[in-house]
């Protein structure tokens, strides 16, 4: 035995024949290692405290091979993660193995989104966290209006460039601006701006059974040349018969927003009692539904739209409480609640 390159060769058998040992410690008993330990002594002085290394070297790397095989031998007892809920609680595992189901508000969501897609709306999402330039500014809310308190908005910590907090948006409008801008080259080719925004909104509200932090609205945007409250009723109602599979009446009240001018609350004849009274039009006939209106000039000129040109009209619905209705849910906080039992029920 000399050199280093027998070591190599050396290692490069043993690895082989390694892997056809039943007992895999036998490898440490190979001739072939004990010779290169062996020959260490009859290295040339200058070589040997090298070749010594190696060889050490090599029989480490061999039994960290044996150890990974034995590791990997070991049988390792699965553990019950069900077991602490069911002898401390009887509560249901968290996880259960079973399929789980398309959450109500999601499975509504999938709808009205087909629904307003066959009528040639966009789908868009909004996001989870926005400035006061969109939430505020771009809506036509005069800075420090009270109307501004009306949407108990959480805010951040941080502030942006301007030194204003960052917003969990209060409702879905915060995206009209950018809807707005988007879709602008449309108007120039003679199409309409036509998108909605399904998506969650977020107030500090008390909550109750009708009111929660976390909920869902669709807003609907669109914009085009000659467009009047006949489009806007007409697209709201035909929207409503669509999801309700039934002609249904519908109602318009004045109302405020500093972003619609004139501002609507629609309303429609109750789809459940047909204008009879039941509970869940609380005996009026009629359920009021979607915030909605005109276009605010000031709105469309913050996308640096004509309202000389181009009107359009804008809502906004509640999708909690349009499913709330559809099926009979007394409580808001259900949907938030990850509560198994409700949540099997869809
Ligand atoms: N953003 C309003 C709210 O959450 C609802 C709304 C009203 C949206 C009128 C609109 C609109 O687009 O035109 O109370």
């Amino acid at each position: 035995m000399s050199g280093l390159a027998d070591i190599a060769a050396v290692k490069d058998l043993l690895q082989k024949r390694f892997d056809t040992l039943e007992t895999k410690g036998d490898i440490l008993k190979a001739p072939e290692l004990k010779g290169l330990f062996s020959a260490i002594k009859d290295q040339p002085a200058e070589e040997r405290a090298a070749f010594g290394q190696a060889v050490n070297q090599l029989r480490l790397e061999l039994e960290e091979k044996i150890q990974r095989t034995q590791d990997a031998d070991i049988e390792i007892e699965p553990i019950d993660i069900t077991a602490p809920w069911d002898v401390n609680t009887g509560l249901q595992p968290l996880l259960p193995a079973e399929q789980g189901t398309i959450h109500p508000l999601m499975q509504e969501i999938q709808k009205l989104s087909d629904i307003f897609e066959r009528m040639g709306f966009a789908i868009e999402d909004s996001r989870e966290i926005d400035d006061q330039y969109h939430m505020f500014d771009t809506l036509n809310f005069p800075k420090d209006h009270p109307a501004r308190d009306d949407y108990d908005t959480f805010m951040t910590v941080e502030t942006d460039k301007d030194g204003e907090p960052f917003v969990a948006p209060a409702h879905t409008s915060t995206m009209q601006n950018r809807i707005l801008k988007k879709y602008k080259s449309n108007l120039e080719k003679g199409e309409p701006i036509a998108a909605v925004v399904p998506d969650r909104v977020f107030r500090n509200e008390d909550l109750d059974a009708r009111h929660e932090h976390t909920f869902y609205q669709v807003e609907g945007v669109y914009v085009a040349k000659n467009v009047t409250v006949g489009n806007l009723i007409a697209t709201l109602q035909e929207f409503l018969n669509e999801y309700y599979g039934k002609e249904l009446e519908v109602r318009t009240n004045p109302f405020y927003f500093p972003f619609t001018e004139p501002s609507f609350e629609f309303a429609l004849s109750c789809p459940f009692c047909e204008k009879a009274g039941c509970k869940v039009c609380s005996f009026e006939g009629w359920i009021e539904l979607i915030g909605c209106g005109m276009i605010h000039p000031n709105v469309l000129k913050a996308a640096d739209i004509d309202p000389e040109v181009y009107t359009g009209f804008a809502w906004g619905l509640g999708i909690d409480r349009l499913v709330m209705m559809k099926n009979g849910i007394e409580d808001v906080r259900h949907f938030e609640s990850a509560k198994l039992d409700f949540l099997r029920q869809f």
